[in-house]
């Protein structure tokens, strides 16, 4: 029998409405090792799973680096994987590699359906209203960049104003400069505290100039501050602002839910949340996505090409120009798949109790300066200095002598380093296989290069 795809449409096959809550084998973690059975629905309360137990999951923490076991504390720069996720790209490229919706073969339906149905749990996951606004894109800088090109180019004019703040990842400052410089439009920004938080009273100032867009991280991925972007978004709102919300270090480790925030625009990377490399998200308001034109042109964005003009697709596809990263995507379902089944609000409760004993341990070491607030207002990330040993002398001898991977450097965030007349921090950030040993081995090392820097 036939199917006749020119009445259905591959694509309606695929649900596009956000599956209904379904039942998961719940599990959550402890940094204990406390261990329950329970089985619930994600409403009601999960079993608890320790880190020790979930980092068994992640083949890549039992390896060795110079000899001894690997201690991963860069997350926030990109996770490690789980076996499931490295398991499912393995298993498409195995049993249903095939370019997506364009074959009417099985192969590429199944790959089709398969891709698609990430799109869905990654909908599901943010508590977007429809998959149809979850656009997939290579990371968040792209994600942001689609919005700075496609939304700013048909609305931001000479003179308009843009609004950022001084915390912001290089991802969300270069491509409103480049939207500046081509439109004559302005930038401003939210200055950042001494204490590491933005300064809510100059927001609301600079509100008053009427920008019509404003664009801040959720959670700074140098200093850890998360900032109260619920209230952020709706004094931008009361002020006509479209907002777009840098979340590619908030979904990663906290719930967040697009339409309780009332973001417009909202971006992050699977990559940072133990999917692969290659895939990232832009969450739209459906009404500024359908009215914005498209950002690249290609095959799949469009509907109807002629030789001198087209029509374009339908959301979401209408951003999406190309044979997409399938494997990347289907991973990155799985991915949520297992953030869902550890439960997000446990994610952010493992962190932040990592996060309090880090900040505890660091600070019995002398000379160590921590930036950034305290504990109740960040997230599992501490930038910090150790007296006047540059922070690459101290990542390099943590590595070789302890196997303890951090960050150092100006974290892509050079503005705000200058804020802090700092040429670069190292950085130790957490996720949820961190147990607190990983944080004893990095005290440790921190105190062997003092021990060597002491001559
Ligand atoms: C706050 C923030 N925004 C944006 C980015 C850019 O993410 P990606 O490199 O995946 O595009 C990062 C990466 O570290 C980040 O921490």
């Amino acid at each position: 029998m036939y199917k006749l795809y020119a009445r259905r449409g591959i694509r309606d096959k695929v649900p596009l409405r956000i599956i209904n809550e379904k039942k998961y084998e719940m599990t959550m973690i402890t940094s204990d090792g406390a261990n329950t059975t329970a089985k619930t629905t994600s409403a009601e309360h999960k079993e608890v799973r320790s880190a020790r137990a979930i980092r068994e999951d992640f083949p890549i923490l039992s390896r060795t680096v110079h000899g001894k076991p690997l201690v991963y504390l860069d997350s926030t720069a990109s996770s490690q994987k789980p076996h499931a996720v490295i398991e499912s790209m393995s298993a498409y490229y195995q049993t249903i590699n095939a370019n997506v919706h364009r074959g009417v073969y099985e192969l590429s339906e199944e790959a089709t359906a398969a891709m698609e149905k990430a799109r869905v749990k990654i909908a599901h996951f943010i508590n977007a209203r429809q998959s149809k606004q979850i656009i997939f894109t290579r990371n968040t800088s792209e994600s942001i960049n689609l919005v700075a090109y496609s939304w700013g180019g048909a609305n931001i004019h000479a003179g308009d104003l843009i609004l950022l703040t001084e915390m912001e990842h290089h991802s969300n400052l270069v491509p409103w400069q480049l939207l500046a410089q081509r439109t004559g439009a302005r930038l401003a920004f939210v200055p950042v505290t001494d204490d590491g938080l933005l300064s809510l009273d100059m927001y609301e100032q600079l509100l008053q100039q009427q920008p019509k867009i404003v664009a801040f991280t959720h959670m700074s991925n140098v200093l850890g501050t998360i900032n109260p972007v619920a209230q952020m978004v709706a004094q931008a709102h009361a002020a006509n602002a479209v907002v777009l919300i840098d979340a590619a270090q908030s979904v990663p480790h906290m719930p967040v839910d697009v339409q309780a925030l009332d973001a417009d625009f909202l971006c992050f990377s699977a990559h940072k949340m133990l999917g692969p490399t290659g895939i990232g998200v832009l969450y739209g308001k459906r009404a500024l996505l359908e009215e914005m034109p498209p950002f690249m042109g290609g095959g799949d964005m469009i509907h109807k090409v002629g030789l001198h003009s087209s029509t374009w697709n339908d959301l979401p596809w209408k951003f999406e120009a190309g044979t997409p990263a399938i494997a990347e995507t289907i991973g990155f379902g799985v991915a949520v798949d297992y953030l869902q089944s550890l439960g997000m609000e446990q994610v952010a409760r493992h962190e932040q109790e990592m996060t309090i004993y880090a900040m505890e341990q660091l600070q019995t070491i002398p000379e160590i300066t921590i930036y950034g607030p305290e504990a109740s207002k960040r997230g599992g990330v501490i930038s910090f200095s150790l007296g006047d040993i540059h922070p690459h002398d101290l990542a390099t001898i943590l590595d070789q002598e302890m196997g303890v991977a951090i960050r150092a450097g100006h974290h892509c965030a050079q503005p705000l380093m200058e804020r802090f007349g700092l040429p670069a921090t190292a950085r130790a950030s957490f996720y949820v296989y961190t147990i607190k040993e990983d944080i004893d081995a990095l005290v440790q090392g921190l105190q062997k290069a003092q021990q060597i820097f002491s001559f």
